[in-house]
């Protein structure tokens, strides 16, 4: 294999996990109108086409403040807004309804392209719109009344549920429908949010004009809980920033676990964000992320905590904190919120053979498969070291190692410090892996 095939081969193995994991799953994509204006729209309308042969369920939400706006411009209307919202009067709801109407033609089209050597080829995709949001007026706010500029009053989810287990894409506009016949102007996070959280959704994902949200100082935010991006509100300047991270917060304080933002103008940034380790946008999500990590002197006495319970029942070797302390730099731990769920450590013996010890799982935390991930990060490293070879001492855990590739081995074949340091009394098994 050449060197673009075997990294084809890797990163389509690595995105395997991912595949799986978002298969059936609901995501409900919004694009504001200047997505839809933007070069890179046709390549979206690819990767959501992949999406769906992967059976991802979909559902697409539009804006059109753009394309709105070029109405009323041709229509010669200026519009009047308020506090950032427009207030659209009966003049303005023509230019709503042409524009919106004119972009959810464009959608439709670009999703019924069938060229070969796209996504699109053969895909046949069905998507479907309809009268799925009921809308009620805004009302009059601080005397301004805004007439036809409305919000979600409720989300026909039973409906639009049906047409995703009928492996429809349902694309939903920034208008509404009130039970007394009228149409109103909403606002595309309005719509979104309602979506997302009376269908349950697993994820919503927000295109923007840039990679998800930066600090102040101009450096990415790739992760980020709910709390966290709320006390960083203040931060934010820009106005669709500001949109999308309250959309965001409210989404995930309503139950939706994930909230992913992400570019427009980034080519691939809906596959590289749902199907890589990385991501390419922000990450909202109700609790931190597990954070697989080097350990650090401060980590010391959540390592001593997990591992006191493993040492009584004689699972593991004691260790003192000031050995522990020496010893840190060795030792790789996952973290929640604070919490060390799990850690593995990794002594290197010769210049191509390493122990691997001291692998330890939360009891609330097992089969989760953190002890997987930390073996794979040690292999990880030791290989960047050059170690061909681990070996692991163990009086409880032989089959786990087993399933992990290990094999059994004698104690003559440990390196001679090693051997000198076994307990008999203990009667550890060895095993060893080759890298
Ligand atoms: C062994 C250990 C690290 C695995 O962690 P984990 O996060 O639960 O592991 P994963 O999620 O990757 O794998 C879970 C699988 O391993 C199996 N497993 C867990 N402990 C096992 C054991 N002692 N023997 C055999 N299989 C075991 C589970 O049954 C599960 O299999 P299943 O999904 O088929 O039911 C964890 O159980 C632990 O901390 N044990 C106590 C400490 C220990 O024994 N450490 C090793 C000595 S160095």
């Amino acid at each position: 294999m050449n060197d673009t095939t075997t990294s084809y081969v890797q990163w389509f193995r690595q995105s395997s996990p991912y595949i799986n994991a978002h298969r059936d799953k609901t995501v409900v994509i919004m694009f504001d109108g200047d997505a839809l204006l933007h070069d890179n729209f046709t390549r979206i309308v690819q990767d959501i086409a992949l999406l769906n042969s992967l059976d991802v369920r979909m559902v697409l939400v539009h804006g059109a403040r753009p394309q709105i706006d070029a109405v009323l411009e041709r229509l010669d209307i200026t519009s009047q807004f308020h506090d950032g919202l427009r207030i659209t009067d009966a003049e303005a709801l023509r230019a709503v309804k042409a524009a919106v109407g004119m972009v959810k033609a464009d959608i439709e089209s670009l999703l019924s392209v069938g060229i070969p050597g796209t996504a699109m080829h053969g895909s046949r995709i069905r998507v479907v719109s309809g009268n799925f949001v009921t809308a009620k007026p805004l009302g009059v706010i601080d005397g301004v009344d805004y007439q036809h500029t409305g919000e979600v009053r409720r989300i026909d989810h039973q409906a639009i549920t049906h047409l995703l287990d009928q492996y429809n894409v349902v694309l939903l506009s920034c208008s509404g429908y009130s039970p007394s016949g009228e149409m109103f102007n909403l606002s595309l996070e309005d719509v979104a949010y309602h979506a997302a959280v009376s269908l349950r959704a697993d994820k919503v994902i927000a295109f923007g004009p840039d990679d998800g949200l930066y600090t102040p100082e101009g450096d990415p935010l790739k992760e980020l809980t709910c709390r966290q991006l709320e006390a960083r509100m203040s931060d934010f300047t820009d106005e669709t920033d500001l949109l999308q991270a309250s959309m965001a917060v409210r989404c995930v304080r309503q139950g939706v676990p994930r909230v992913h933002l992400i570019s427009y103008q980034t080519d691939g940034a809906l596959l590289q964000e749902l199907y890589t380790r990385e991501g390419k946008g922000t990450l909202v999500s109700q609790e931190a992320y597990d954070q697989l990590r080097p350990a650090g002197i401060d980590d010391v006495a959540g390592i001593l905590e997990l591992l006191a319970p493993l040492e009584e029942q004689g699972i593991l070797v004691r260790r003192s904190r000031e050995l522990l302390e020496t010893e840190i730099h060795r030792f790789h731990v996952i973290e929640r919120d604070g919490l060390i769920t799990a850690c593995a450590a990794l002594y290197p013996y010769s210049s191509d053979m390493a122990e691997l010890a001291c692998v330890a799982v939360h009891t609330s935390y097992r089969g989760t498969n953190r002890g997987q991930r930390l073996l794979e990060q040690i292999e990880e490293e030791a290989r960047r070291r050059n170690i061909n070879k681990l070996f692991v001492l163990t009086t409880r855990t032989a089959h786990w190692f087993i399933e992990h590739g290990f094999v059994a081995a004698q104690i003559s074949e440990l390196p001679p410090e090693k051997q000198k340091m076994y307990n008999y009394q203990r009667n550890s098994k060895v095993f060893f892996k080759s890298l």
